[in-house]
């Protein structure tokens, strides 16, 4: 604990001495830098009683209010931003710019059940990291609003105060970071599938709470591992403590007990089929045991080759197979005995018996490190642009273990969207389309930076471009029939203020002020709104998927938009009399429009009210 408030020139602050002196011989009667004077009084031996009882509990200073932040709805929407998206219309994968708690606030309806694999890497809270605070539930609506705009406006970020430094001399160093990741981490839980899985990386600075976290959140029984990764190749030489800490973790819950990692694939090249064997490729395995006499004696016994008489006496672990088993294998011609009788009899594994082409993945995984990451954005966007991004084939190794085809992965800390890579890489290895939603706030680089000279202003701009790299990238290495090329593209979307006027009660006292809501109300479209950012407001709304299919349509000379096959229509242009009978020819479920369409002319909205009635549609205005 160091003393905060002594400079050189102060005499000593005795309260800090004795603060320091009680830290040095009572440090449990700590926490976070407060005294903790319960945990005090028991460690000095008096009775200390814990209102409530004791329990085992993760608890720390701001954890309801951070309850409170999740329940707190969102009034934003996304808004697309076709110039900067590539094959927007048919594209199949989504980065959003924006607070990852708005952002999935916003996505829980249309992606509830749908996620097979969050991956996140969010801020490791070393003391230098900046996020964004857990403590805007004082907010009021119109700072809500405001810094939802201020964001929409410049790019860039918030109000003062909103994305600071955490650093460790915080007295909520701990808990300020939890705060910030147990609304993230509650969403992210109802957006997986039931087979879904998260993956966090994280190192010592948090894993201890990550863990604890986790378990409230997702469940302790749903716990997979806790991966090792060794990032680091080269010894840390600034290390002080005279150990290179070179690895970092990876914490893997499921949504509920039903996903299996698949595992790595088993080395095939080594079956061939040197003899025509009938039974297809095989290779030749090991054939002594692993158990004692003592443990297995019927493991125990000398092996004679029937066909030239010589004895293989008994290895230390005896065999694999008892003698029975093993008469049989010989009689089927399982047992392959050496040419020199110096050398050890194996078996043949055929390719068609095994049980599994996969065996288990190991929890230390050393195939890449921060090196491989680093030279590939490196490579992509210039050097020294984005520090530490973590390498693709990592991410790619644990997409792999979950994800098929069509599956959709979320990446809510996107950093420079080494996730966009992973994902496509994977798809163009094995020819299949998985999916991804990628969030990155647009945190300014620094000033005198290396993205900054490159040109960039924010890690979203530089997550775009990535991807956009990585997209042409592709294009260029595919053949032309590949899936991944067919549709090879992104949809970008930018946090932003709900188009729609949002209701509110508060601070109407007079009938006059109350007439004047009223007024206001009689569209529900705030002026300007454009349609575009209108429909993908409402499809969020209705529960659909940013990269829903959308069939742009001419009724009467009226622009409609269709989904699912027509079966939902949005009217959210104009509307005209001659639009009616079309569009109730078209026989869809549903009719969507907003209030705006019908040009204050009661009659023509009750119109087609009343068609949609007789002929069972749906009719629905905002
Ligand atoms: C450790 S980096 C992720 C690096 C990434 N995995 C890569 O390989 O490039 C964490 C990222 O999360 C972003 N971030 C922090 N708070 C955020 C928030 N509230 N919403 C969205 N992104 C956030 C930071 O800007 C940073 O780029």
């Amino acid at each position: 604990m160091t003393d905060k408030n002594e400079t050189i020139a102060e005499s000593p602050n005795q309260a800090e001495q004795c603060r320091i002196q009680l830290a040095a011989l009572i440090p449990e009667a700590f926490s976070e830098g407060e005294l903790d004077v319960i945990a005090l009084r028991r460690a000095i031996g008096e009775d200390a009683i814990i209102e409530g009882g004791e329990r085992y509990a993760l608890t720390w200073a701001g954890k309801s209010t951070a309850y409170k932040v999740l329940q707190t709805p969102s009034t934003a929407t996304l808004r697309p931003e076709r110039d900067k998206s590539v094959n927007f219309d048919q594209a199949q994968h989504v980065f959003i710019e924006g607070d990852n708690l708005e952002v999935l606030k916003i996505l829980q309806k249309a992606y509830f059940g749908k996620v097979k694999l969050i991956y996140i890497d969010p801020p490791y809270n070393t003391g230098s990291d900046s996020f964004i605070y857990p403590d805007r539930f004082q907010e009021s609506k119109e700072e809500y609003l405001r810094r939802i705009h201020d964001l929409a406006d410049d790019g860039m970020l918030m109000r003062e105060g909103f994305f600071r430094k955490n650093s460790k001399e915080n007295g909520h160093y701990h808990s300020n970071w939890l705060s910030m990741m147990l609304p993230r981490l509650y969403i992210a839980r109802n957006l997986l599938r039931e087979d879904g899985v998260i993956f966090v990386s994280c190192d010592d600075n948090e894993v201890h709470n990550l863990r604890c976290l986790m378990n409230e959140v997702f469940g302790e029984e749903n716990f997979i591992a806790q991966f090792v990764w060794k990032s680091r190749v080269s010894e840390d030489t600034r290390a002080t403590t005279g150990v290179s800490t070179d690895h970092e973790y990876i914490v893997a819950y499921s949504r509920t007990g039903e996903a299996v990692l698949r595992g790595i694939e088993k080395d095939l090249e080594k079956f061939s089929n040197p003899d025509s064997d009938p039974r297809g490729p095989w290779r030749s395995a090991d054939l002594t045991g692993l158990a004692t006499k003592d443990a297995r004696p019927n493991l125990h016994y000398d092996l004679i080759d029937p066909n030239t008489g010589v004895n293989y006496c008994c290895p230390p672990k005896g065999w694999r197979f008892d003698p029975e088993t093993m008469q049989k294998k010989i009689s089927e011609g399982r047992i392959l005995f050496p040419s020199n009788p110096e050398g050890r009899p194996r078996h043949k594994l055929f390719l068609e018996e095994m049980r599994s082409l996969f065996k288990n993945m190991s929890t230390v995984i050393t195939d890449v490190s921060t090196g491989d990451g680093t030279k590939e954005v490196n490579a992509l966007l210039g050097q020294g642009v984005f520090s530490f991004p973590k390498p693709s084939g990592l991410i790619s190794l644990l997409a792999e273990q979950v994800m098929g085809d069509g599956d959709l992965m979320v990446d809510f800390f996107a950093g420079s969207a080494s996730s966009f890579e992973a994902i496509t890489s994977l798809n163009e290895r094995n020819g299949v389309k998985r999916r991804a939603v990628l969030v990155q706030l647009p945190e300014p680089v620094g000033e005198n930076s290396e993205a900054a000279r490159a040109g960039f202003s924010t890690i979203a701009d530089i997550a775009r471009e990535r991807i956009r790299r990585v997209i042409s990238k592709t294009q260029q290495s595919v053949d032309l029939a590949s899936a991944e090329q067919k549709d090879a593209g992104f949809k970008s979307f930018l946090l932003a203020p709900s188009n729609f006027k949002q209701w509110r009660g508060d601070g109407i006292d007079t009938p006059e002020q109350l007439a004047e809501q009223m007024q206001m109300f009689a569209k529900s479209e705030k002026e300007g709104a454009q349609v575009e950012d209108m429909l993908y407001e409402l499809l969020l709304k209705f529960g659909q998927e940013l990269t829903t299919s959308i069939e742009t349509l001419n009724v009467a000379g009226g622009k409609v938009f269709a989904i699912h096959g027509r079966k939902t229509l949005f009217v959210l242009k104009q509307f005209t009399e001659a639009m009616i009978q079309p569009l109730v020819d078209l026989k869809p479920r549903e009719i969507i429009t907003i209030d705006g369409v019908f040009q204050d002319s009661d009659n023509l909205k009750t119109n087609l009210d009343l068609q949609c009635r007789d002929s069972g549609i749906k009719f629905t205005c905002l």
